[in-house]
């Protein structure tokens, strides 16, 4: 049995070859369990995420389930807006809603800084689970300050993020006291939850995708960094991701990542060339849990060898796990995923990254 400190994750979080690849997926407790299911009947959304032993049972559901690598902190992103006084809810099916869209200058001023004493639940919540979880890591998380002011000046999810765009592009102030706010906000909210007993942490910018690397490097990635680097301070490593993001992923790695999270349309061969030696995490396209499972095995497979040419690799899907996913095909994926090991030497074991346009993930001995 390995340690916290040596397991599986951490290990590969750190940038360390360990004896095996980790696997968790995101989103992996919520809609596929039906013990999740269960217990959120008749409960709201939020109302979940503020009770301490409801957070402690949905997070450990896939643990035991699929006996997966680390846990993923159950909350969500907008969250801590609600706990500073955000009137906002999230609707099954469609996401979170924001009542009062965020526009002006005194609109983002209106919102509280976060503290401690704003979340003692999530304290409450983190110090329970790492008290069951043992040597199993906790991942806590946070909404990145670009995808979280999506929502916020949206007023609700977007396919186009117009609005908010309008607002960086136009009205320049504005945005840097929001990208600010979110910063200071996302950044307390992870102390919280290291202080409490997390082991790493997540930075979600879900929507990055949706930006230019000019535009993410001028507005977005230095509000980002600095939720990154408060981060460091507490000593944990950082997974960074985002969806879509196949030519940001060289920046968000210098946003200060130790781990970059690389989304499902990206070759892991092609982004582990881009993020300048840092370990990766991924990327398995979510749907092939609906394929045979042999076909999702052996794609599987096929990311793993791609692993093998990063410092370290953690297994994951490229995006969240799919409400309609049948969980028996998690739990094969995670066990193959768990019983794999290199059958010969990795066809890029050196530390200079491999140029995006490097050959298949197949060994080449
Ligand atoms: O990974 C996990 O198991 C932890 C749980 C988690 C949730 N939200 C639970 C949740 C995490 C890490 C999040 C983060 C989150 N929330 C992100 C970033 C990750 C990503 O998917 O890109 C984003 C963009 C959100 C905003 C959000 N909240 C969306 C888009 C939705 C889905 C809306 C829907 O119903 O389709 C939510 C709600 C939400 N967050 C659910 C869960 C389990 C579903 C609500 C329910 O079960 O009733």
């Amino acid at each position: 049995m390995s340690t916290l400190a040596d397991s599986p994750f951490l290990q590969a979080a750190r940038g360390e070859q360990g004896e095996r690849t980790p696997v968790w997926f995101m989103r992996q407790a919520g809609r596929s369990l039906p013990e999740y299911l269960a217990v959120r009947e008749g409960v709201g959304m939020l109302e979940s995420c503020m009770d301490p032993e409801l957070v402690v049972e949905i997070t450990l559901q896939p643990v035991r389930r699929y006996g997966v690598d680390a846990a993923i902190f159950f909350s969500d992103i907008v969250l801590p807006l609600k706990a500073v006084g955000v009137d906002l809810d999230i609707k099954p099916g469609v996401g979170p809603v924001i009542a009062d869209p965020v526009r002006t200058l005194a609109d983002v001023e209106a919102i509280p800084d976060l503290t401690a004493d704003h979340v003692p639940f999530i304290t409450e919540a983190v110090r329970g689970l790492v008290g069951e979880l043992g040597s199993t890591p906790l991942i806590g998380f946070a909404g990145a300050p670009f995808t979280v002011a999506s929502y916020l000046v949206e007023g609700g999810p977007s396919k186009d993020h117009a609005r908010t765009k309008a607002m960086m592009f136009g009205a320049p102030d504005v945005w840097d006291a929001l990208m600010r706010k979110i910063a200071g906000i996302a950044a307390e909210y992870l102390r919280v939850q290291v202080e409490a007993g997390a082991s790493a942490v997540q930075l979600f910018d879900s929507w990055a995708g949706a930006l230019t690397p000019r535009d993410y490097a001028a507005s977005v990635q230095p509000h980002s960094a600095r939720v990154l680097a408060a981060a460091g301070e507490l000593g944990v490593p950082r997974i960074h991701f985002g969806v879509g993001t196949g030519n940001l992923l060289g920046l968000m790695g210098e946003a200060g990542a130790d781990v970059v999270g690389v989304d499902w349309r990206t070759p892991l061969d092609a982004a582990i060339g881009q993020v300048g030696g840092r370990a990766v995490q991924g990327n398995l396209d979510p749907t092939l849990v609906f394929a045979p499972t042999e076909v999702m095995l052996e794609r599987a497979g096929e990311v793993l060898e791609a692993g093998r040419a990063a410092p370290g690799h953690i297994f994951n899907l490229g995006h969240g796990v799919i409400p309609a996913t049948d969980p028996d095909q998690l739990k094969r994926l995670t066990e193959f995923v768990q019983s794999w090991r290199p059958t010969s030497e990795p066809s890029s074991s050196s530390p200079e990254p491999s140029p995006p346009s490097s050959p298949g993930p197949s060994a080449s001995a």
